[in-house]
């Protein structure tokens, strides 16, 4: 493996009740911005709770309401505004992915005195953001616990990545309780995006990472275990728990110390969604399989172990890349069971803009840490995913 330095300071606060450290943690604060989606925390109770621990712990709460799935620059630039005008001092995510990331880049672009689509376009990196702590809704992106976030410029539909340890959140609580109120389309776009950032650290060629592929390998086999019963079941607290967990050791950086990830398809993922505002996981579930299928002759026998030890095929008999492949056909057969879509047709995209979202992929030139990919490679992935 490679040398690596591993540092990840958000505190975890994890199970039913977790809410009531909140008062603990922003007792330092006295200005909050409480940043929050569409509405989701009203309708599930969460919003009420949250609300009352602030007053009464007689905080001055100024709110940032209405981020959207794929945040867009516009509300960074409100929440960057709201930050200054107030004076504020801490900022809460209460939400999902797009809440958590959305509040990264106010809380960076706060304390920056140009236009944080800089941090997106790589034209700066932050010095400096203001403190911010999450109760997350969702498990899904892992942002609850990582320096990432993704912003959409609507304006020039670009959909970019970016990070600094500058953003990483103070706390998280997650408390399964309120994730129950996701319907169960969201609920399967949480566990494809779990599944698929292991992935992107999976495929690599870094050698002796038995450590790592266990921790990954296990948490595919903890989510493919309890996905089909989740589906039909919910609210069950137990199997939200798993998921939830699933979905912040995916990506707050544990299981890829020393290794070095490939990160392509969710570059193809985000000029998909940056064009046609689909869910990150459907477009995922829909991309990921036509990616592996692509890039199979790399490596194969990395695909026969994913395969056997996750997917349980028996490969006695098969070539590895015989066996690779039938562990990509178990993938699609597993995503297309829990209800995921499996082609861009399912969003009604059509071959129309496929050279449009190529150009956006080679922004920053070709890319992929497992297979670098050229253009011709990710109009072939999309092609393939017509
Ligand atoms: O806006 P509200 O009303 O809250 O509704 C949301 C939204 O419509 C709803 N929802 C969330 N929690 C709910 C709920 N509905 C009912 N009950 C609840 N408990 O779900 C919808 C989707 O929410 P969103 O936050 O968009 O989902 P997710 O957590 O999947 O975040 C997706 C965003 O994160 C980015 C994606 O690209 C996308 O923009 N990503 C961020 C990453 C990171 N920061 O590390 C990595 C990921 O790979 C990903 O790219
Ligand atoms: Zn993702």
């Amino acid at each position: 493996m490679q040398a690596f330095q591993f540092q990840n300071p958000t505190k975890l606060m994890f199970g039913t009740g977790q809410i009531a450290k909140l008062k603990e943690e922003l007792a330092p604060y006295q200005r909050v911005l409480l940043v929050y989606g569409g509405g989701s925390i009203k309708r599930n109770g969460l919003y009420d709770q949250v609300s009352a621990i602030l007053h009464d712990m007689k905080l001055e709460v100024v709110e940032l309401a209405g981020v959207e799935p794929n945040p867009r620059l516009h509300t960074v630039h409100e929440g960057v505004k709201l930050c200054r005008e107030h004076d504020i001092d801490f900022i809460l995510a209460v939400g999902g992915g797009s809440v958590i990331d959305c509040v990264k880049a106010i809380a960076a672009g706060a304390k920056y005195e140009g236009d944080p689509w800089d941090f997106m376009t790589h034209r700066a990196a932050p010095k400096a953001a203001l403190p911010l702590g999450t109760i997350l809704t969702i498990a899904a992106t892992g942002s609850e616990m990582n320096g990432g976030s993704v912003i959409t410029n609507w304006e020039t539909k670009e959909k970019l990545g970016w990070g600094s340890p500058h953003v990483y959140p103070q706390f998280s609580i997650l408390d399964a309780e309120y994730t129950k109120s996701l319907p169960k389309d969201q609920t399967v776009y949480g566990m494809v995006d779990i599944m698929s950032h292991v992935f992107e650290g999976y495929f690599h060629h870094d050698a002796d990472t038995s450590i790592q592929d266990g921790w990954m390998e296990s948490i595919l086999k903890a989510v493919i275990e309890t996905a089909p019963k989740l589906v039909q079941d919910l609210e069950n607290t137990k199997l939200r728990e798993t998921i939830l967990l699933s979905g912040t050791l995916a990506l707050n950086g544990m299981t890829t110390m020393g290794v070095r990830g490939d990160w392509a398809t969710h570059n193809i993922e985000h000029a998909v969604s940056a064009v046609y505002d689909i869910p990150h996981g459907g477009g995922l579930a829909i991309l990921f399989p036509n990616w592996m299928k692509h890039v199979l002759k790399e490596n194969p026998a990395r695909f026969k172990q994913l395969a056997v030890n996750v997917f349980g095929v028996d490969a006695s008999g098969l070539t590895d890349e015989e066996a690779g492949r039938a562990g990509i056909e178990a993938l699609r057969t597993f995503w297309k069971a829990i209800g995921a879509p499996s082609r861009l047709a399912d969003y009604d995209i059509d071959d129309s803009k496929l050279e449009e979202m190529a150009d956006k992929c080679m922004k920053f030139g070709a890319f992929g840490g497992f297979k670098k990919l050229e253009r011709a490679d990710v109009l072939a992935i999309y092609r393939a995913s017509l």
